[in-house]
Formats: C-alpha cells, structure tokens, sequence
C-alpha cells in the first residue's frame, strides 16, 4: 500500500468507525447467525493474487459486521462488558504503526518507558504504594499464571504436592493457571462461600490444616475483588493473615473490581490488596481501555525475575540499572504496545472524568438493582457493590433460560446467564462507556415485555 493509498483507505476507514461509534445502538448486540456462517460464506483458500482493498474493506462491512457479537455496544452488558473508545481506537492504529517489539530496552525505549509511566500512574491512581512493579500483559488468565508460577518459584523446593486456594466462586483462570503451572487438579482447593458470596476464612485455614496434614504444601491463595459471578469481595485482610500464618503467596484477582480504586470512595473495598504479593486488574475490562490489556503488579520485582529470566546470547544488552528490559519478569518475549492505549485513556479522560464514569456505573448498578428488587416477579441475588446486577424471575429455571434467550434473541441487549445456588439467574453487567440510564430503562422495560410473552 502506498502512502497515498493508505491515506484514501486509511480516511474511508476512520469514516466508517467515526459513524460506527456515532451510531453503535442500531447495530443488533448479537448477531442472528448459524455456527459456520462466515466458514461457508468466504472462500475455500486464500488468494494467490493480492485484490482491491476496496473490495476487502466492503467485505469487511457486509461479511464480518453483521457476523459480529457487539461488545462495543452500550447495550453490551454480558460476562463483563467492556469498550473501545476513539481513544484507545487510535492509540491502537499508532502503535501498529510503530510496531515496536517490547521485549528489551533497547528494542523499544519508548515502550518500554510508558509502560513504567503509566503503570507508575495507574498504581498513584489505585492507592497503592510504591514499591509495586507492573508490567502489562494481554489478560487476567496470563496475570494470573504468572503469580502461580512465581508463588511456585518462591515456594522452593516443597516436601510435598502444590496446593493453591481461592473460593468457589473464583474465576476458571485461577484453576486453569494452577493446572499450566503444574499443580494437580485435587490440589486446587476451591472454599465454600458466606451468605454473600465471600470465601470463608475458617474454611480456608480448616483446608490448608487438613491439607498439611496430608503432607501438602499450601503455596498460594488468591480471593478475589469483584467475582464473575456476582462481583462478591473476598476478606482479603483476613485472607493474607492466613496466608501470612502458612508462608503462602497471596494474589488478588480484581480484574473486574479493581478500576473502581481509581475513585477514592472505593478503595476501601480493595482493603488489604496493598498488602498482598501480587494483584491483576483490567483496565480492558472497566477502565474504558480497548482489548487486550491486563495490568500484573508484583511486591517484588526480583521474584518475577527469579522465576521468569533467561536471557540467551542474542539478547543480552549492556547492563544499565535505569534500562528495564521486560522479557525478563514474564513469559512473553514479544511484547505489543499496549502501554499507548492506557496512556492515550489516561491522560484524555483524567482521573477524575474516569472516577466519575464508574461511581455512575455503580449508582446505575444500584439504582436498576433497586428497581427489579421492587417488582414482585424478580428477585435480586447477590448484593451489588459494583456496576452487576444478578437476578431472576420467580417463575423457575425454565422460565428465566426462555427469558434470557428472549432478550438476547431481540438483539436489543446481551446478558449472560449462571447458576447460583443451585438455580439459574440473570447476570447484566453495566461497563460500556455508552451505556445510559435510558439504555437501562429501555432493558428492564424489554425483560417485562418479553417475561410477559411468555407468561
Ligand atoms: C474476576 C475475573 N478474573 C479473571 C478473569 C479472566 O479475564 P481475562 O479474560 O482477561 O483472562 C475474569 C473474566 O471475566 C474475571 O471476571
């Protein structure tokens, strides 16, 4: 492509996202699509000659679009919705542009410089101390294997078999990320839960006891802030007592739950995180940045490089204290640019326009949550401290299945379905940057129309 010709394509694309953005809402949220539909529809094998980027970019509109579940829709409010602003939109365009490999220093200064910025400001933004070292990486599963393995690493050599605790209603990653990280699945130990979905302490230290018992090695615990579930809040403080106690690596997941920090008002729900080895939140998630980037901070730079650094000949570097080379502390040798879209977020937003979009979040949250807890057919499931709502209609599992399918059938909103407590519930997850209080009107305003069709 030709400077010319990526100014005349490069225009027409930026026009198509500039009237995306503009006019997200009269996309369906789900497409009405069969497995397979995009499989069948483009060719068998690619093309020896190169075609009409004219004809590519069409091909884009009328194949792909349309086959597209919209998480950039403001009625978007499944698993936990997130968004791409034009921000983070163009940040994303720049750094392809630049297309740095951040893997060393010196293979890119400047990327590896603003991922120390920013992740120095995001930490000043969380209420965390400084002796935090973050590094980002593409999502909260690899965060989170990285803490396994380091705990691991710390740990030494053990007498016995890894155990690893989080509560029940911790995220698969955590189980997942044990069993990459080498530890057996009857080693996971997931804890029961209180009334309000938090992981029980006195079961937690009944585990590890029976478990050390057993000639075990409890190694690591990770509660969590903001459940998938039900965006529950493990007792971190009690939890890193008892990991304290038992020499084991406490990690905090709030992936979801941690943006909220960046408000004051709710740091007190990230009490004792300070505290603990290592924590992964998302600002892809809930801090209004484009996928993928996921925040890892570590206590300790040098149990990340204890655990992680290998430095063959071919990319060793002259030593400079101030030259961080980020291979080093992680799994990924290649690393992306994603320091520029957080960058880009941070600074157009500020801190105070960021805090003001989640506590509106929140109080949305609550306020819907107020609303469905006043209708006598619904109840709400699980106390909202964030921006989810987690619900159902009283008419059974059955109906809520067919509900849930209704709405999402709309095309009008996506929600996302769970079980809890035996019973299948509702989950609607507010965190799209375009999401208003008429998008949640409209919403409730459908479950009631639709629950009415199939009373
Ligand atoms: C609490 C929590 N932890 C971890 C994850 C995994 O996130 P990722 O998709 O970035 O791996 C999720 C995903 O929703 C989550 O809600």
């Amino acid at each position: 492509m030709t400077p010319d010709e990526f100014r005349t394509y490069g225009y027409a694309a930026i026009d198509w996202v500039a009237h995306f953005l503009e006019h997200t809402r009269e996309y369906p949220v789900l497409p009405d699509v069969e497995p397979g539909s995009l499989v069948d529809t483009l060719p068998k094998s690619g093309p020896e000659q190169g075609e009409d980027f004219t004809q590519i970019l069409e091909d884009f509109e009328r194949e792909i679009v349309p086959r597209s579940t919209h998480w950039n829709h403001p009625r978007f409010m499944g698993y936990f919705a997130n968004s791409s602003p034009g921000e983070g939109i163009i940040a994303e365009m720049l750094a392809a542009a630049l297309n740095p490999n951040g893997m060393l220093w010196k293979s890119s200064p400047a990327a590896t410089e603003l991922e120390e910025v920013t992740l120095d400001w995001l930490r000043q933004w969380m209420g965390l101390s400084d002796f935090w070292f973050g590094q980002i990486l593409d999502t909260a599963s690899t965060s989170t294997f990285h803490a396994i393995v380091a705990a691991r690493v710390r740990k030494g050599a053990a007498s016995g078999p890894l155990t690893l605790y989080a509560s029940k209603h911790a995220h698969s990653s955590i189980e997942k990320g044990a069993l990459a990280a080498g530890v057996a699945r009857e080693n996971v130990r997931l804890i029961d839960v209180d009334d309000e979905f938090r992981m029980r302490v006195d079961l937690l230290e009944a585990a590890i006891v029976e478990d050390v018992a057993a000639g075990k090695v409890p190694f690591c615990v990770i509660p969590t802030v903001g459940t998938t579930s039900v965006a529950s809040i493990d007792p971190v403080r009690e939890v890193l007592a008892v990991g304290r106690r038992h020499a084991m690596w406490v990690h905090v997941d709030c992936a979801y739950g941690g943006s909220t920090a960046v408000d004051p008002r709710y740091q007190p729900l990230l009490d004792g995180v300070d505290e603990a080895d290592s924590l992964v939140v998302n600002p892809h998630k809930w801090l209004f940045v484009p996928m993928d980037l996921s925040v890892f901070y570590c206590h300790n730079k040098e149990w990340l490089r204890d655990a992680f650094s290998l430095v063959p000949e071919y990319l060793r570097t002259a030593g400079d204290d101030r030259a961080l080379n980020y291979h080093e502390y992680g799994l990924p040798l290649g690393r992306r640019f994603r320091s520029l879209k957080l960058w880009f977020t941070m600074r157009s937003f500020g801190r105070v326009k960021l805090a003001a979009m989640i506590h509106a979040q929140i109080e949305a949250a609550k306020g819907l949550a107020a609303t469905i807890a006043a209708h006598p057919d619904y109840e709400v499931c699980a106390p909202v401290h964030f921006s989810l709502v987690v619900f159902r209609h009283r008419a059974g599992d059955d109906f809520n299945q067919r509900l849930l399918e209704a709405v999402n059938a709309s095309g009008e909103v996506l929600l996302s379905p769970n079980v809890l407590g035996g019973q299948k519930v509702i989950r609607l997850a507010i965190g799209n940057i375009q999401t208003n209080r008429g998008d949640l009107a409209a919403v409730w305003a459908l479950l009631q129309e639709k629950a009415a069709e199939l009373k």
